[in-house]
């Protein structure tokens, strides 16, 4: 049985459509992230599972329960806010310490927990100051330690890591995950950073504009995007997009084609595309799914070298179309050497490409 239902909420401010229509579900012990750009309905969502905010239409189910009237206290949630809100005259072992204090446990018992919640988030050094003497991104993790202590039946997370600088932010969030997952604590986690949806959670809701676009595994919405929001949203560099794409074929083979550029679509094309529009496609590749070639060749897509990035481990080539602006990013294989200016060929994985309509951005394949 799912934990939690969210059965075609919505949500409205007057005018403002703040989620319209959204249904997902969290399953017991499940780590789900939210996942979207700026005012798209992630923070109005968290807020309404703990119950600060009414559903406009639509059901939340906890278990069998519809809480949709069931007040903050009563719903066994614990939450990490955008802004984090702590006792200003306690000390921080104290801060932390509350949810458990609250909950009559032993002395020694509340002791161990808060010290080994507070060194796995590495502000065990902290715990005698009081929260103004130490940083936003200390503060952070103080909010977090206090809720993940309490060990709620459900915790929502809203942007935890989002005062820390990248390298925190990347060890806070293993950390996280392996304290949810040793917990076991159903969790919903709001984020607008795609790595790190991808990384701790078992399942993505994407949101765009108050709708989810799409719910899946890291994977589903990596690999198998459902338009090109998610196309984009997801990964780093994101997916290259070309436009202008017309569909040919002969009996063996289908093809996108613009001007002198031909690529071999996927054998799966053929059926997919039966009753689907075939002129002016966008076409979607990775940067790690295209091969780059300094000799021309068959399906492949000229262009020249425009400028390199070099990542320590990786080389993303920038690479210009001839007669276009469009810039294609690629990560380089390993131990090639490449020229600003260089003439290329790029070759896309067959079984990798993408293919949009324009009109409604809808995978086609
Ligand atoms: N109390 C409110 N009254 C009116 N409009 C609101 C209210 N709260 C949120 N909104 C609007 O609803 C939309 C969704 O807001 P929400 O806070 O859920 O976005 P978000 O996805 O959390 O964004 P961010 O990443 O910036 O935190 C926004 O357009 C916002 O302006
Ligand atoms: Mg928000």
């Amino acid at each position: 049985m799912p934990e939690i239902r969210v059965v075609n909420f919505c949500k409205y401010f007057g005018k403002v459509k703040a989620v319209d229509n959204v249904s997902f579900d969290v399953k017991d012990g499940e780590f789900v992230a939210l996942l979207g750009p700026s005012g798209c309905g992630k923070t109005t969502t968290l807020l309404t599972l703990a119950g600060i905010y009414k559903p406009t239409a639509g059901e939340i189910y906890f278990g069998d329960e519809l809480v949709n009237d069931v007040p903050p206290k009563y719903r066994s949630v614990g939450m990490v806010f955008q802004n984090y809100a702590l006792y200003p005259h306690m000390n921080i072992f104290e801060n932390i310490a509350f949810p458990l204090r609250a909950k009559k446990l032993p002395r020694d018992e509340i002791e161990k927990r808060v010290k080994e919640v507070a060194r796995k988030l590495m502000i065990d050094q902290l715990l005698d100051r009081r929260p103004s003497q130490i940083s936003g991104g200390q503060q952070q993790r103080v909010a977090l330690a206090r809720a993940l202590v309490k060990e709620p039946a459900i915790l929502l997370f809203d942007e935890p890591l989002s005062n820390l600088d990248a390298k925190l932010r990347m060890l806070m969030r293993a950390e996280i995950k392996h304290l949810q997952s040793e917990l076991g604590i159903t969790s919903v986690y709001v984020t607008h950073d795609q790595a790190e949806a991808m990384t701790m959670a078992s399942r993505i809701a994407v949101f765009s504009m108050g709708k989810l676009v799409q719910y899946g595994t890291p994977d589903d919405v990596y690999d198998r995007p459902k338009n090109m929001f998610v196309a984009a949203f997801i990964g780093n560099p994101p997916m290259n997009f070309l436009e202008g794409f017309t569909v040919v074929g002969d009996n063996q083979k289908l093809h996108a084609r613009r001007g002198n550029i031909r690529v071999e679509l996927p054998k799966e094309a053929r059926n997919r595309l039966e009753n689907a529009p075939r002129e002016n496609l966008v076409l979607g590749i990775r940067p790690e799914h295209i091969k780059i070639h300094f000799k021309e060749k068959e399906n492949t897509i000229p262009g020249l070298v425009y400028v390199l990035e070099p990542l320590g481990r990786d080389l993303i080539v920038n690479v210009k179309l001839e007669d276009t602006d469009e810039i294609v990013k690629i990560f380089a294989e390993p131990g090639v050497d490449f020229e600003e200016g260089q003439k290329v060929y790029m070759e896309p994985w067959v079984d990798k490409i993408h293919l949009f309509d324009p009109q409604t951005e809808e995978t086609l394949l």
